[in-house]
């Protein structure tokens, strides 16, 4: 590996601990102004306590301060939207744009076990023979779609597949028996929230993730559909960074709410 594909690894994975929050905000680019993204000011006070932000470029142009200190991965697939094949992707962002971005590593989707699901590997493959000529990394999301098994063999498989296609890093689902996936794949795995669950779920998950090997998330929904999303990116950047539990991880969340909701009602406001 060069000094720049190293280099940017290390402004997504912290060097101190070796693991990484990401915060994913890329929903919008099949789902549209999802819940939580409706106005993307939402985020902002979310960026600095994220190790990287996962964002696709017309975001990124338009709503993201470019002065921030929290490094980019750049969602680089995309085509059909919730309305049609999802697994019907390819690569709509050239790396010349990722690197003109300043970003620090490029993501897209792979589809296995599904529809086009050769093409998008294919699609991979030459994202990173392409990354590769910048020393960019590259993440590949296992696992997007509604009717796909997430148990342990079918994400180790996935999760295997990406890496040996070349992926510097893999995102995927939390399941039972993680660590079969995490011994699987040659690679850092983070993992993906998927749908809102309790808070305390959430961070349950996460805690074992974590013990199971994974080297952090890169976690949206839990995070900005939060009743406090700012409690929430705190809470689990303690579990990923410092070992916490999810129990210790609950009370940061709680803590946070509860300041934020006396802050408001200082203020006089409503919460919105
Ligand atoms: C969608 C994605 C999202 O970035 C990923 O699913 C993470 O977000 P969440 O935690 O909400 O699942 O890659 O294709």
């Amino acid at each position: 590996m060069d000094f720049g594909l190293k280099n940017r690894l290390s402004k997504i994975f912290n060097p101190k601990t070796g693991k990484t929050v990401m915060l994913a905000v890329d929903h919008g680019y099949f789902q549209g102004p999802t819940t939580g993204l409706r106005d993307m000011k939402n985020i902002t006070p979310l960026i600095p306590n994220a190790d990287c932000l996962f964002v696709t470029r017309g975001i990124l142009r338009n709503c993201i301060d470019p002065k921030t200190e929290t490094s980019i991965c750049l969602r680089v697939s995309g085509g059909p939207s919730i309305l049609g094949e999802l697994s019907n992707e390819d690569i709509i962002v050239s790396m010349e744009e990722a690197v003109r971005l300043n970003a620090s590593g490029v993501g897209m989707s792979i589809f296995v076990g599904a529809s086009n699901e050769d093409r998008t590997i294919s699609n991979l493959g030459q994202l990173v023979n392409e990354a590769e000529r910048y020393g960019m990394p590259v993440l590949a999301i296992t696992a997007v779609g509604k009717e796909m098994v997430r148990d342990a063999r079918y994400l180790g498989l996935a999760c295997r597949m990406a890496a040996e296609i070349g992926a510097h890093f893999v995102k995927t689902y939390y399941c039972d028996d993680f660590h079969k996936v995490v011994e699987g794949c040659p690679v850092p795995i983070v993992i993906a929230g998927g749908k809102k669950i309790p808070e305390m779920d959430a961070l349950l998950m996460t805690e074992n993730a974590i013990k199971a090997g994974a080297k952090g998330v890169d976690m949206g929904r839990n995070i900005f559909q939060s009743d406090s999303p700012i409690g929430m990116i705190k809470a689990v950047k303690a579990i990923v960074h410092k070992g916490a539990t999810a129990q210790e991880a609950y009370e940061i969340y709680q803590k946070s709410k509860k300041s934020s909701a006396v802050e408001i009602a200082d203020a006089g406001m409503e919460k919105v």
